[in-house]
């Protein structure tokens, strides 16, 4: 019996994770998967379950007002709705204009063919190269899934891209996209006039964001783009109710490093993390905690006592501000430049150039979250719920300028997405502490619902190798070689 009373045995208690949005939420979800039914998940959330995504209501229905569309390639947001049982909202029909602070230089028309012939005339082969380039790294960021899959981890965002697309995926993140579409052969009039509409409809900032931000940008412009009927939220709360995790509405303050002494003399450190809830202050002590938001200026204020090295509240940047302002009401179109009868104005999403004195970065007549029955698009004769995201928030007489009337107009300012400036000089780690992680550390690479979804694997899958000393799936390298006979 000595024997038997002298073993050491580490029995994970609970982990715990700080925020529940979709990058929580998922790391619950995770973290069940990999650590079995028997531990306790604590989930941490100071606001709303979901973060970024979050709808609003105007007049009877919900609308997105944060992160909205998802890619069709974004395969663990797939995963989650499949597997919690929500369905793909219904599709409507959207049509794109660029406008350029006067005029429309682009209104995209019903038929593919027109399209093609207006851009190819316009930009050349432009268009087509860029479909090419995008897809090509496409290709590389869907390894992703596979390394996964096999239960590999990497411990850095700058391990975790070079995994994916080896050195190309580092250039891209210390290049502007400006610079890397230079170099690959593309226009200026090309990058000015449809690349960096996209960038400020997806990232509220110009072309110079890093080349690897800028490539999920234009991703953002294939089609077959869905979101989540009822609204993209939903996953969130499916997730943590999926997961059995337990809920604890309250704000973190601070977390602090324990020394636990143990029999055999061997110390073992756990996190005592203390919040504020309903019923005012406590703490709870976890043996493994994943922050799932980001420690930036704005953005959370959570200190770390007894750390050394000493973990920051904020690491270095900023976040860049996007308001989304909903108007429900009648579009002025001549503030478009446009001459077209509002009555046959079916454009549904205006990108902008950066034009000077430009205040909005895109302008879009926004669908439900949920399509009702016989739902049709409107044209802009009709009131309607539009969306504008600026960098500032609109006054009364820019709203005036750009719509005749409105019953009401809500708006939300968010911090958005990091601003980039590449070169990026340090992304923030994955690991903050031994067994404390920083899922949020991906965003600098790129913002989104799936780069958030990512890391919370990646993090799960890290915090359950480090626990039980499984090295072999933690960084190794070439695996897209090694891998391949598996396919
Ligand atoms: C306007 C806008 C448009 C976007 N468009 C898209 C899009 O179309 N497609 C896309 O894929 N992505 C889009 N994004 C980005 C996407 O929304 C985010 O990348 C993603 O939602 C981030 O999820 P997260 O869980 O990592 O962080 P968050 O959603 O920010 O979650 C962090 C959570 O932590 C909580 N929290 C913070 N501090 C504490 C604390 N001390 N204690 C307890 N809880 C705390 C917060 O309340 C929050 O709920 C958009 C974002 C915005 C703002
Ligand atoms: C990116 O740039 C920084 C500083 O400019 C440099 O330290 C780093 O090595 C570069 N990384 C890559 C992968 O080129
Ligand atoms: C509509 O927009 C045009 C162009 O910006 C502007 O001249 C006009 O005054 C606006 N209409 C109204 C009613 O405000």
């Amino acid at each position: 019996p000595s024997s038997l009373t002298n073993r050491v045995q580490i029995l994970l208690q609970s982990p715990a994770v700080v925020g529940a949005g979709i990058g929580g939420t998922a790391t619950a979800y995770y973290l069940r998967q990999e650590f079995g039914p028997g531990v306790k998940i604590d989930v941490f959330e100071s606001g709303a379950v979901g973060g970024r995504l979050e709808t609003v209501k105007v007049g009877d229905y919900e609308y997105e007002v944060g992160g909205s569309i998802i890619h069709p390639l974004n395969l663990h947001m797939k995963h989650f709705v499949d597997r919690l049982g929500i369905s793909p909202r219904k599709d409507v029909a959207s049509k794109m204009a660029i406008f350029n602070g006067k005029e429309l230089i682009f209104e995209e028309s019903d038929w593919f063919i027109i399209n093609f012939l207006r851009f190819l005339w316009r930009y050349g082969f432009n268009l087509i190269r860029m479909q090419m380039w995008v897809e090509s790294i496409l290709d590389k960021f869907m390894r992703i899934y596979q390394y996964q899959q096999y239960g590999y981890s990497f411990s850095s965002v700058e391990k975790l891209l070079h995994a994916m697309g080896g050195d190309g995926f580092l250039t891209l993140m210390n290049q502007t996209l400006e610079e890397t579409m230079i170099g690959e052969g593309f226009s200026q009039v090309f990058i000015n006039d449809l690349v960096e509409p996209i960038t400020r409809v997806n990232y509220g900032q110009s072309v110079r964001i890093n080349g690897f931000v800028g490539a999920v940008s234009l991703a953002g412009a294939d089609s077959g783009l869905w979101a989540v009927d009822g609204g993209n939220k939903r996953v969130c709360s499916g997730l943590l109710y999926n997961s059995k995790s337990d809920l604890i509405p309250a704000k973190v303050t601070s977390i602090a490093v324990k020394v636990r002494p143990s029999k055999s003399g061997a110390a073992a450190s756990f996190y005592e993390v203390n919040y504020i809830g309903e019923d005012g202050a406590a703490h709870s002590l976890y043996d493994i905690v994943i922050i799932a938001t980001p420690l930036h200026s704005g953005k959370s204020d959570i200190t770390f006592s007894g750390f050394s090295p000493p973990i920051p509240s904020h690491y270095p940047g900023q976040f860049h501000q996007t308001v989304a302002t909903l108007v429900d009401g009648l579009l002025n179109v001549s503030f478009l430049g446009t001459t077209a009868a509002a009555s046959d104005f079916m454009v549904s999403d205006v990108l902008t150039t950066a034009s000077e004195g430009s205040i909005i970065n895109s302008l879009s007549s926004l669908d439900p979250v949920h399509i009702p029955p016989g739902y049709k698009p409107t044209p802009a004769s009709h009131k309607k719920v539009w969306k504008v995201f600026s960098s500032d928030p609109l006054t009364q007489e820019q709203l005036k300028n750009m719509f005749l009337s409105w019953n009401s107009v809500s708006e939300t300012r968010w911090l958005a997405y990091p601003a980039y400036s590449p070169p990026q000089r340090k992304t923030p780690p994955f690991i903050l502490h031994s067994r404390l992680y920083y899922l949020n550390a991906v965003e600098w690479a790129a913002s989104a619902m799936e780069m958030s979804a990512i890391s919370a694997r990646n993090l799960a899958l890290l915090a359950h190798h480090r626990w039980n000393e499984q090295d072999g799936k933690i960084d190794q390298e070439d695996l897209h070689t090694r891998l391949r006979g598996e396919l």
